[in-house]
């Protein structure tokens, strides 16, 4: 066919290209918020005649890639499903028999549709502002309170990264905590082993000796900390109660790692006496996902409530001394200790511990006693009909996992088993485990049986293969909140009133500087929940996951062409998680040329409390640099600091673009100046976001860097979780990405203990990059950068005569994010950087990051995907609040008593009694915009101090809300 179609004469010609009907790059233009008019009105807004001569103003020349990138075109939402359904197609999904930690389950309907593909819920930013975050907050409290009720301790979290990462986080925390000054830590042998893989590289790098043995053997030794697993990884289960209460005598933290769902049923760990229980909470309706993401719980005693790793939510009151929920110790989270840390935990798994919480809702007690009971039930039939025909069971007491002694048949058993769709373990050549999970059934039940040679039939009647004395005899789930949701209508209108709650994207834009919360297609969206990338075990054979290998290793292309690097690792669970992979690559490298002394990590003053965190936990020493008047590294101290430490120096980390939003021009001198000192170079990608198409990493001299994929590449913030942050190497790092005992890692060398409990971390969540990287090409991806780059830059021009800009780069020009200093404005008007926050919300939009890198200001970070009039409304919002403070400032409204101040007004507020100096009007509908589409904050300004003076953690009982007990 003619490329040149032309319509007949006379006609109106409708086009001139077969490509224009076509239109490969329509993606492109739903992801890009601005259209060819708007960029041309923002161009002539910033003072730029082009988008090439914006460019070449804001992108120094020194970086600039000035080369298309190495990747296809655009390719139409359609077709990149297509594509990724033919990936799919090529994943084979076995009934899963094999445990270690992953299960098969069933995540109800009602909780898949209203929660996990629900941008409501899934494009929620982390509830740093709890006033527009109450629903996600009551959610994370119900998960909270389950694994309360569970493990029977104090306090629990509201989430980790995985078990493997929880039982590390448990291990640096015991000795913390310890009385004993020993060094070692104790292993249970029954222990998951990709979780002695994460112990293993964890105490390495603090100095920790990890000494593994028999369970009863722990108080043998002088052990600073000791973790057992309940439910042991072939499926005993023993009574913890003695060797705990010996262990603690001795003076260690006792730690139990249980499985969620066998706590159901058995004796809690705080009954046998444990200090700390952890786990995973997949298998409560999260999909295996081929090892992710799925929340760990982590449980302790109120005494470790101030060393506990990652977020707490914590119950307060508001303004008016109504209950309200926030994140608890906020202060201490965001530091993330820097340099004192033990941990360097920031995003977390809350969607994935909504949905977990969720499910214990929807079934309440009852429910979950049923499902638990079913599997054990069928587990313990198993045995029985094994037992029956003369087969060897070889533990006695057991939950859901059945270790067969074969006979010699191992393999013939396994083989048979896969032949007919069902993946069991082989444990070794006399030993196949078989796992019973939520979804088996009779069915199952008869092919498996008959597998071992045994009859089909259910038996008529069992005994329990647990003692009574295993046994918990204490209520669990007895909040109100497991026990009012039963039925799907209710259940539903649960979801629905706390999702409205919420301000999450699919509101208003989220213009969090450094967290990139663009669009997340529901086109990237949709192929996680495909039956192929949500049921696979993540270590399923390798020969039936050829599709999900082959979708990984694309990305991996993908993000190579994108950066420059030369290998990738997918582990890392987080952006906090790929530091740790990255600078453990780096320590490896140097030891590998005998250089382990190489312990110096130099880290410029702005950096984000994980990096020191991070730095602390591979045992290095921070050695803080300078920052100068724009926000750039120092250069003169960053000389003097790396000659000083020439002989020691391990790496830099820097964030490239800057914390402070600025392109510094001096990289790669900055990048050489380590190098000739022997040091490695770290770049922290957070803000990637600026750099796609526009330069590489690599080229500009990093080593070693991040990527978040949900920033940049589009996985959503799922109100604080999933997150992915892969690592990029150049060659000579790449043999020291972290592999996996388990499941070994393509690339990665023999020896390299991991840092996930999975292979390549949360591979369920990995189709969403793809297909936005698939999707945009490497025309959109320019183009989203430019867009990105245009709209911060818009954003601080417009917004210039009313606030002060921090810091610009060249050409007095952002990059992808601007800060605005309020504290000018404090200094006038005594309004401060938290009252724009929460005045923010009046207005409908949820604030920017507040004081980080610095105190007192608001970092703006647009993003690619807004338009223009959300921008204008955006910017109209911050200029009529300046108008209100200068009304303040001037005394037409009291210090004390001001629509900012006040901030946020919920209707039931507006609704009162009025005796302020403002009107209804100006509190609620402050500009014309506001009033087609107010959202309504649920609670008045949280009270923070409060909330930390008086930790709770857990559910409060309904009655004390009904009362006002809590505002006491
Ligand atoms: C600059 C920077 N580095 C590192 C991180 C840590 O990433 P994550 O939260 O995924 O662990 C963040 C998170 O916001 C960040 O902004």
């Amino acid at each position: 066919m003619a490329e040149q179609a032309k319509t007949g004469t006379g006609q109106q010609t409708l086009w001139t290209t077969f490509a224009e009907v076509f239109n490969h790059s329509e993606f492109v233009a739903r992801h890009v918020g601005i259209d060819a008019q708007a960029q041309q009105a923002m161009l002539a807004a910033v003072g730029a005649d082009s988008m090439a001569d914006f460019i070449a103003q804001t992108v120094p020349e020194a970086v600039r890639l000035n080369r298309a990138l190495d990747l296809p075109l655009s390719v139409p939402e359609h077709e990149a499903l297509a594509k990724l359904r033919a990936l799919a197609d090529k994943i084979k999904v076995n009934k899963s028999y094999i445990g270690l930690g992953y299960y098969p389950t069933r995540l109800p309907a009602v909780i898949k549709r209203n929660v996990l593909e629900n941008p409501g819920w899934y494009t929620a930013y982390t509830p740093y502002q709890a006033e527009i975050a109450q629903g996600r907050l009551e959610a994370l409290l119900n998960f909270q309170q389950m694994c309360i009720d569970l493990t029977g301790l104090d306090l629990a979290g509201a989430s980790l990264l995985d078990e493997a990462t929880a039982a590390a986080e448990a291990m640096a925390m015991a000795k913390r905590l310890s009385k004993s000054k020993s060094n070692q830590f104790f292993v249970d042998a029954r222990i998951f082993p990709q979780t002695l893989d994460v112990i293993r590289t964890r105490a390495k790098y603090f100095g920790w000796d990890v000494v593994v043995g028999d369970f009863d053997t722990a108080a043998n030794g002088e052990f600073f900390g000791a973790i057992f697993q309940y439910v042991g990884r072939d499926g005993d289960v023993v009574d913890l109660t003695d060797i705990i209460t010996q262990v603690k005598a001795k003076g260690s933290l006792a730690i139990v790692a249980a499985d969620v769902m066998s706590l159901v049923l058995l004796k809690s760990p705080a009954e046998m006496g444990a200090d700390v229980a952890l786990g995973n909470t997949q298998r409560f309706g999260v999909p295996m996902g081929f090892g992710g993401p799925h929340a760990a719980y982590f449980a302790f005693k109120d005494a470790a409530k101030r060393s506990a790793p990652g977020r707490i939510i914590g119950v307060s009151i508001d303004a008016n001394g109504k209950p309200a929920l926030r994140m608890a110790l906020q202060t201490r989270e965001q530091h993330i200790r820097r340099e004192k840390a033990n941990s360097n935990i920031c995003t977390s798994q809350v969607l994935l511990a909504n949905l977990a919480g969720m499910y214990a809702v929807y079934h309440g007690a009852i429910g979950v006693r049923r499902i638990a009971t079913r599997i054990h039930a069928l587990a313990t039939a198993f045995a029985q009909v094994l037992q029956n025909a003369g087969l060897n069971v070889v533990h006695q007491t057991f939950f859901d996992t059945v270790l067969v002694h074969t006979d010699g048949q191992t393999e013939q058993i396994y083989q048979n088993a896969l032949n007919v769709g069902f993946n069991l373990r082989k444990v070794d050549d006399s030993h196949i485990a078989v796992a019973f999970s939520e979804i088996s059934d009779a069915h199952d039940f008869a092919i498996l049986t008959q597998l071992f040679g045994a009859a089909a039939d259910l038996p008529d009647a069992l005994t329990m293969s647990l003692p009574d004395t295993l046994l918990r005899n204490d209520a669990i789930l007895s909040h109100p909140v497991f026990n009012s949701h039963h039925t799907e209508h209710q259940m539903l209108r649960y979801l629905k009133q706390l999702e409205d709650k919420d301000l999450a994207m699919n509101r208003s834009m989220i213009s969090l500087g450094s967290c990139t919360m663009k669009l997340n297609a529901t086109s990237e969206m949709l192929p996680i929940t495909w039956h192929e990338f949500a049921n696979v075990h993540p270590f399923a054979p390798r020969d039936q996951v050829g599709g999900y290998l082959e979708m990984i290793a694309g990305l991996e292309t993908q993000l190579k062409a994108i950066t420059g690097f030369d290998a990738i690792s997918m582990q890392p669970n987080s952006g906090a998680s790929g530091e740790y992979a990255g600078l453990l690559a780096i320590r490896r490298y140097h030891e590998s040329l005998g250089q382990a002394n190489r312990n110096i990590c130099l880290i410029p003053r702005s950096a984000h409390g994980t990096n020191p965190a991070t730095a602390q936990m591979m045992g290095m020493q921070v050695v803080v640099v300078a920052t100068d008047e724009q926000g750039n590294v120092d250069i003169a101290d960053l000389t003097a600091k790396a000659e000083q430490h020439s002989d020691n120096l391990g790496a830099l980390m820097i964030t490239y673009p800057s914390t402070h939003g600025v392109f510094e021009a001096g990289i790669r001198d900055i990048c050489a100046l380590i190098h000739q000192h022997g040091g490695q170079v770290y770049m922290d990608g957070a803000n990637m976001n600026a750099q796609v198409a526009m330069m590489q990493p690599a080229e500009v001299g990093a080593d070693v860097l991040h990527m978040n994929l949900h920033k940049t590449f589009c996985i959503p913030h799922g109100g604080g979780g999933p997150g992915m942050g892969p690592i990029g190497l150049k060659a000579h790092l790449a043999p020291f990405i972290p592999n996996h005992s388990v499941a070994p890692v393509p690339e990665a060398q023999a020896g390299m203990t991991a840092v996930s409990a999975a292979p390549f971390g949360s591979a369920s969540i990995l189709p969403i990059s793809w297909m936005y990287i698939t999707m945009m090409g490497r025309d959109g991806l320019c183009r989203a950068t430019e867009a990105a780059l245009l709209n911060a830059n818009y954003v601080a021009s417009q917004l210039a005569a009313h606030y002060p800009i921090l810091y610009t780069g060249n050409n007095n020009r952002v990059a992808h994010e601007c800060i605005i200093d309020i504290r000018p404005l404090k200094a006038e008007t005594g309004i401060t950087e938290v009252d724009i926050a929460k005045r923010l919300m009046d207005y409908g939009f949820h604030a920017p990051t507040m004081s980080f890198p610095v105190a007192g200001t608001l970092m703006i970070e647009p993003t690619e995907s807004e338009d223009k009039a959300e921008l204008d409304r955006f910017i109209a919002a911050l200029v009529q609040i300046k108008r209100e403070a200068e009304r303040v400032a001037g005394g037409e409204w009291p210090a004390d008593d001001n629509p900012l101040v006040n901030a946020p007004h919920t209707a039931e507020v507006i609704a009162g009694d009025w005796q302020h100096a403002y009107s209804r009007d100006e509190a609620a509908y402050p500009l014309p915009f506001v009033r087609a589409h107010k959202f309504w904050p649920s609670v008045s300004r949280v009270d923070d101090v409060y909330g930390d003076k008086n930790l709770v953690c857990s559910c409060p009982d309904v009655a004390s809300y009904e009362n006002g007990e809590i505002a006491e």
